[in-house]
């Protein structure tokens, strides 16, 4: 099974439903860091949890989410080999695979609804990484960290 974690804040607590059943369906033990009801919460708190989780696990992936999904990728990019994409739509989340090697995936739930949350975790799932010259990249923007 492969691994996966999420998180939300409390904007994201219903969508966040949608996509674990997602992910269970499509064979993924998924990791639900939170939070669990509308209470507000301060989502740089989940991002970081997601963040780190890449960190540790580089072969998988987060996802987070939060109203616009903005904050959390602000949130989860200062984290060293963290590379979160914003998605609206599955063709973002594919190129945000394929070109980006991104491993967050951020979706803002007042923004898209459930159909379309599914389908950019989907198209993010069934996407591999191109490298190449997109790997050139990437490798540019880990020594501008660094
Ligand atoms: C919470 O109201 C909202 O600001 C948050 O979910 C997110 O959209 C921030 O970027």
């Amino acid at each position: 099974m492969k691994k996966a974690l999420i998180a939300n804040d409390h904007a994201g607590v219903e969508l966040k439903r949608v996509v674990v059943s997602y992910l269970a369906a499509a064979g993924y033990e998924t990791h639900d860091a939170g939070c669990h009801d509308t209470q507000r919460v301060d989502y740089p708190d989940y991002a970081k949890v997601a963040a780190e989780f890449v960190q540790a696990n580089p072969q998988s992936f987060s996802i987070l989410i939060c109203g616009t999904g903005i904050g959390m990728s602000i949130a989860a990019n200062k984290f060293s080999g963290v590379r979160a994409a914003l998605c609206h739509d599955a063709y973002t989340a594919a190129m945000a695979r394929a070109h980006n090697d991104a491993n967050v995936l951020c979706i803002g739930s007042r923004v898209v609804g459930a159909g379309v949350a599914e389908s950019i975790v989907g198209a993010w799932l069934n996407t591999a990484f191109e490298g190449g010259r997109h790997g050139d990249r990437i490798a540019k923007i880990h020594k501008a960290e660094a």
